[in-house]
């Protein structure tokens, strides 16, 4: 078999739904060697069984649940490549309505749990021989989203807070890594056809008064490549990121978004 992964070894949080469970399966295609990590335990199994690979159940969350899966992956492998930090969470809601237990669940999901997975990994990495292969220890891809940028999100303050403090983070963690050949770049994808949006549809139409799937329907139109995003659409860019071609690349944020955001 000849994949552009061939034998790297990855974790991907978030692994049982959407983006993360696209791109677990385009890994393995690639040759990866794959933890699947999720608080949906049986989601991330099912998955791993279908593809031969290993998973884990794990709330990022949590400080036991983050060391686990993390000694999870040195016991299996001794080391890790590519760390694809994706968990994430959403809540469609009013600015002036938002309570604090809301802010709270957020960002302990979207950017306390990103950081201190991040931070869990690296230590490990930072430690290891290279790559085989290549000048570098690993690797760090963090999901951030369009939201880190856009203005006018008006249902989306704490989700896009956390967003743009995930974009802070991978770009914290760039510098500081750098020196110990590890790299750090945020994937931004747009509007994804994944449960997730199915959420924003659903609390979005309810607080409008709308049919369902209106705010989906809205919220695509705009979107100049003239299709919704496909979870798909952004395994590419992952298996570059996971691969010796984004080697001179850090501190980044890439948006795969149908050309959504544009201009700097
Ligand atoms: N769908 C979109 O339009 C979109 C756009 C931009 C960014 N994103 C980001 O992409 C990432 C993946 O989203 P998706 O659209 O695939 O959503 P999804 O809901 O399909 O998948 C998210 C996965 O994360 C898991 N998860 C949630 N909390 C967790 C926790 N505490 N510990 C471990 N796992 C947890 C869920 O169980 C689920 O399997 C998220 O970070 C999201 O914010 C999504």
């Amino acid at each position: 078999m000849s994949g552009r992964l061939d034998g790297r070894t990855v974790l991907i949080t978030g692994a049982a739904s959407g983006i993360g469970a696209a791109c677990a399966r385009r890994l393995d295609a690639e040759g990866a060697r794959l933890l699947l990590a999720d608080v949906n335990g049986p989601g991330a199994e099912k998955l791993a069984a279908e593809l031969g690979q290993h998973a884990i159940a794990a709330d990022v969350t949590r400080a036991a649940d983050i060391e686990r899966m993390v000694d999870a992956a040195y016991a299996r492998w001794g080391r890790l490549d590519v760390l694809f930090n994706n968990a994430g969470v959403i809540q469609t809601k009013p600015l002036l309505d938002v309570t604090e237990a809301d802010w709270d669940r957020i960002m302990t999901v979207n950017l306390r749990a990103v950081f201190f997975v991040l931070q869990a990994v690296a230590r490990q990495m930072v430690k290891q021989d290279p790559i085989p292969g290549s000048e570098l220890r690993g690797k760090l891809i963090q999901t951030a989203s369009i939201a880190a940028y856009r203005g006018g999100q008006a249902l989306l303050g704490p989700y896009s807070a956390s967003k743009a403090g995930v974009v802070s983070v991978t770009r914290t963690a760039a510098s500081v890594l750098a020196p110990h050949r590890v790299t750090s770049n945020a994937l931004c994808p747009g509007v994804v056809e994944t449960p997730m949006w199915e959420q924003i549809d659903a609390e979005w139409t309810a607080l409008e008064g709308w049919a369902r799937g209106e705010a989906w329907k809205r919220r695509i139109a705009g979107i100049p490549l003239g299709r919704p995003e496909r979870a798909e659409d952004l395994t590419g860019t992952v298996v570059f990121l996971a691969s010796a071609d984004s080697d001179y690349m850090t501190g980044q944020a890439i948006n795969v978004d149908g050309g959504l955001v544009m201009g700097g």
